[in-house]
Formats: C-alpha cells, sequence, structure tokens
C-alpha cells in the first residue's frame, strides 16, 4: 500500500523565450538540424544573475496553493537541482526562507537529470522514518548558467525552469508505488561541468580555460540513457507485478525526443501515452518531470487513479525510475 501521495504541482519558467532561429544567430546551426536531432524548437532562458530560488518558490508556491496547504504545514524541502543560487548555503534554505516554511527542514540534493525523481524516494524515505507529514519535493535549475553559447555541440539543448509537487499521506491505492534508483561513477567523465569545485576554483587560470561550461559526450550519453531508462523503468515494474502495459501514462525526463521515442518503444507504448514537451522548454535537467506533472494536472490529463510512470537519467551517471497512482 502507497504510503505518500502527491497533493499538489506547480511549475514556472522565466519569461524569456530563445527559438531555434535566435540560436541560428548565435551559431552555427539550423532549427531542422536542431528539431531532426533533438525535437527542441524553443527553450525559456533566465536572465544572466537571476536566482534559481526565486524561480523555484514561485513553483513551490503553487503546488502549495494547489494542495491547500500553508507553507508552515511543510516539514520537508528537498531540491534537485545542479545550479544552486550559491556554493553554500543550500538554495533550499533559501526557498525556505522566501516561502516562510519555518517548520521545515531543508536541503538540496545533487544527482542531475535524475534529482527529482532521486528525491521523491529520498522524501518518501525521511517521511518514513521521521514523522515529517508534508514534503516539498522540487527540482529547479538555471542550466543556461554553465552553458557556453558558443558551443553548438551543447548551447541548442538546454534551458531554465522548476517543478516542485507536495508530497502528503496516502489515500487508499492513489499514492507513490515504487521508486528505483541507479548510479555510475565510472562514466562520469561523460557528462560534466569541471569549474568552480575545488579541483578547479574560480580563479582567472579557470576562467580563461572556460571551464565553467557543461561538457558532454553527447553520442555516449545518448546510447546509456536509453538502456538505462528503459531498465530501471523495467525494475520498477516488475517490482510491482506490473508489465509496460500497465502505464496510463509515462513521463521520461525531456531529454531528446529520440531518447524518449526509443524508451517508449521499449515497451510497447503509443505515443499518445507519452508526455512530450521538450519541444517548448529543452532539457531543464531534474525540472523537466515535475513541469510535466504540473501541465498534465492542470489540464486534464491526470485523472484520478492514473497509473503514472516516470523515468530519467542523467549526469553522474545516474538513473530513476518511479510509478505513482495518482
Ligand atoms: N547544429 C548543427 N550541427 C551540429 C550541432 C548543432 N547544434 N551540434 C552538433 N552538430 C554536428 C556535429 O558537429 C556533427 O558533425 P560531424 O558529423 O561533421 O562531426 C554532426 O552534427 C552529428 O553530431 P552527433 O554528435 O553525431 O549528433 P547526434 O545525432 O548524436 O545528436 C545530440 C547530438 C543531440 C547531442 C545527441 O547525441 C543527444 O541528444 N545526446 C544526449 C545528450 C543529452 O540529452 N544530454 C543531456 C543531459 S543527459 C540527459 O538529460 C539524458
Amino acid at each position: 500500500k502507497p504510503q505518500v501521495m502527491i497533493l499538489g504541482t506547480g511549475r514556472a519558467v522565466p519569461e524569456k523565450i530563445l527559438t531555434n532561429a535566435d540560436l541560428e544567430k548565435m551559431v552555427d546551426t539550423s532549427d531542422e538540424w536542431i528539431v531532426a536531432r533533438t525535437g527542441i524548437r524553443q527553450r525559456h532562458v533566465a536572465e544572466p544573475g537571476s536566482a534559481l530560488s526565486d524561480l523555484v518558490t514561485e513553483a513551490a508556491r503553487k503546488a502549495l496553493d494547489d494542495a491547500g496547504l500553508s507553507a508552515d504545514q511543510i516539514d520537508l524541502i528537498v531540491l534537485a537541482t545542479v545550479t544552486g543560487d550559491m556554493k553554500f548555503p543550500s538554495t533550499a534554505c533559501l526557498v525556505q526562507e522566501k516561502l516562510g516554511a519555518k517548520n521545515a527542514v531543508a536541503f538540496d540534493l545533487s544527482a542531475a537529470c535524475a534529482g527529482f525523481l532521486y528525491g521523491l524516494q529520498v522524501a518518501e524515505g525521511m517521511m518514513a522514518v521521521a514523522g515529517y507529514r508534508h514534503a516539498l519535493v522540487i527540482g529547479g535549475e538555471v542550466l543556461t548558467s554553465m552553458v557556453d553559447w558558443q558551443d553548438r555541440d551543447t548551447c541548442v539543448l538546454f534551458g531554465d525552469g522548476a517543478g516542485a509537487v507536495v508530497l502528503g499521506p496516502a489515500e487508499g491505492e492513489r499514492g507513490l508505488l515504487q521508486t528505483c534508483l541507479g548510479s555510475n561513477g565510472e562514466h562520469a567523465g561523460l557528462l560534466y561541468n569541471p569549474g568552480g569545485g575545488c579541483v578547479n576554483p574560480p580563479n582567472a587560470e579557470t576562467v580563461a580555460a572556460n571551464l565553467y561550461a557543461i561538457r558532454m559526450e553527447g553520442r555516449e550519453v545518448f546510447r546509456h540513457a536509453v538502456v538505462a531508462m528503459a531498465d530501471v523503468l523495467q525494475q520498477a515494474l516488475e517490482k510491482q507485478g506490473l508489465s509496460g502495459e500497465d502505464i496510463d501514462l509515462l513521463i521520461p525526463h525531456q531529454a531528446n525526443l529520440r531518447i524518449i521515442e526509443a524508451v517508449a518503444k521499449r515497451f510497447k507504448l503509443p505515443m499518445e501515452k507519452v508526455c512530450v514537451n521538450v519541444d517548448r522548454y529543452g532539457n531543464t535537467s531534474a525540472a523537466s518531470i515535475p513541469i510535466a506533472l504540473d501541465e498534465l494536472r492542470r489540464g486534464d490529463g491526470l485523472q484520478p487513479g492514473t497509473l503514472v510512470g516516470m523515468v530519467s537519467f542523467g549526469a553522474g551517471l545516474t538513473w530513476a525510475a518511479a510509478l505513482v497512482r495518482v
């Protein structure tokens, strides 16, 4: 029986939109190439220097409203991000202050694109062990803060945004049924940002060497993503005695339409049952799944009782799946 369920969702994205046509003016690329290789048509981008904590706070406020809860009823805030406001304190603590969630324990979680689903398992576990009743689990990124706008291999892929869910006690059969996580540091070098940590601390040398941008072996990441996402979703289904046909709706991490289609094919899921919004947001890393969840909930895509599969993959490498009866 599920212990926790989703009581509310919210999302926030920066107003500014960067289209593929805009990118054509910045690097040697084309709308045709970007759409064919990724499915992305536009992405929301934050103004340089804007705070992730503002986006996250907006998404969290909407999720609280949706759940009918006030900020002081939140016991736990788990924020999945790799682009926090500062190195420390955690952005979750800054969000706690902005929300007025004075009774919450707050911290950040680093698992790149898989971070939101890691957050669901972490929050569920902490709620069970420590008795927290209401938790905010949030994925939020200002990924464009570490994009090299001259690198066409990566700059066309990413966007900014935040998505939040409120978890609370489950009702009957509705709730979080299963989470499965995986990591493999052997391939950390396929997708990383070398600058700013203790190995390459901020100084004139590391700035000159352009160490503050995303580095990625795109083709290798793609290959690992398809295999790991399919395997971890299969693992989650098997643990529940379910199969792909039981999934009413799949919300995959929105990195690349071709990855999404390949995963759907592995489970023989028609694309009508697969959520795709990568065309409008690009890859927003930890934010992509909760943004999609919120779009569906505020549309009519999440009728109570729907079995939702969620699956993600990111730097680390990290991967994760979750099954939720909403
Ligand atoms: N515009 C035009 N041409 C480009 C661009 C661009 N923006 N970027 C690369 N190219 C060129 C390359 O230089 C290459 O040219 P060459 O053949 O002359 O060397 C050619 O296009 C093909 O490059 P590939 O890397 O083979 O292209 P591929 O089909 O693999 O697509 C992509 C690249 C989109 C990055 C793909 O590999 C991918 O999506 N990988 C997954 C990466 C990802 O999603 N990472 C995000 C984080 S992890 C996650 O969220 C899953």
